[in-house]
């Protein structure tokens, strides 16, 4: 059995408050440039009403010593070979991480803003079985796959900022559509708001968490 700091990311774990090992809802939630483990479980335990545990990693790549999940050359313009062996990665830690904390890997939800959400699209589109679903709040096309995945069955809420100056509408309309082709259930809502969060983003993956997962 590995240790904690054996599982290769920083991270937090918090149980689910059921106290129930197995068959319960786990949230994956995947930071900003420049964030860290912390900064989501405040919004995750908002969106979630359901009391689900909490799996928050920390990125491993330093940009002017700013956390991210990959590697990009420029703003938008990802190091595409980093991005994939960044997602693998961090796919084969949720699936250590479901080992050792006892949750169940098939009821996991990414719950990811900006360059978080932007991995999680990639861990859709590279390791289907890894999430049943994703909140994805500002996100683009990671990588243009080479073949459609089929994620039929999987739940996926993207919400999008109108005045945007990071993500480019097109690159999050571009995803929709990706994600719509894959078969899954997808739904996007746009924001009348720039690259940061607001309640109406928070409120909406709410609503869509319970509608979507309901026990
Ligand atoms: C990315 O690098 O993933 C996007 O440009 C968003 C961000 O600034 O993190």
């Amino acid at each position: 059995m590995k240790e904690k700091d054996q599982l290769g990311f920083i991270h937090q774990f918090i149980p689910s408050v059921h106290h129930k090992p197995g068959r319960s809802m786990t949230l994956l939630l995947l930071h900003g440039t420049g964030g860290d483990e912390n900064d989501l479980i405040p919004i995750a335990r908002i969106i979630d009403t359901a009391g689900a545990s909490i799996l928050s990693p920390r990125g491993k790549v330093l940009e002017n010593g700013m956390p991210r999940f990959f590697r990009r050359l420029s703003e938008g313009v990802f190091d595409i070979e980093d991005l994939k062996f960044r997602t693998y990665e961090l796919a084969d830690f949720l699936q250590n991480a479901s080992k050792f904390y006892k949750f169940d890997p098939e009821e996991t939800i990414a719950v990811g803003y900006s360059n978080g959400a932007n991995i999680a699209a990639s861990l859709l589109l590279l390791r289907p079985e890894a999430l049943a679903g994703a909140v994805l709040f500002r996100a683009m096309v990671p990588f243009e796959p080479e073949s459609v995945p089929n994620l039929s069955g999987k739940h996926i809420f993207m919400s999008a900022g109108l005045h945007d100056p990071i993500i480019p509408s097109r690159g999050t309309k571009d995803l929709f559509n990706l994600l719509r082709k894959t078969g899954s259930n997808v739904s996007l809502k746009w924001q009348n708001s720039g690259h940061q969060l607001t309640q109406s983003d928070v409120s909406e993956a709410r609503e869509w968490l319970s509608a979507s997962f309901a026990a």
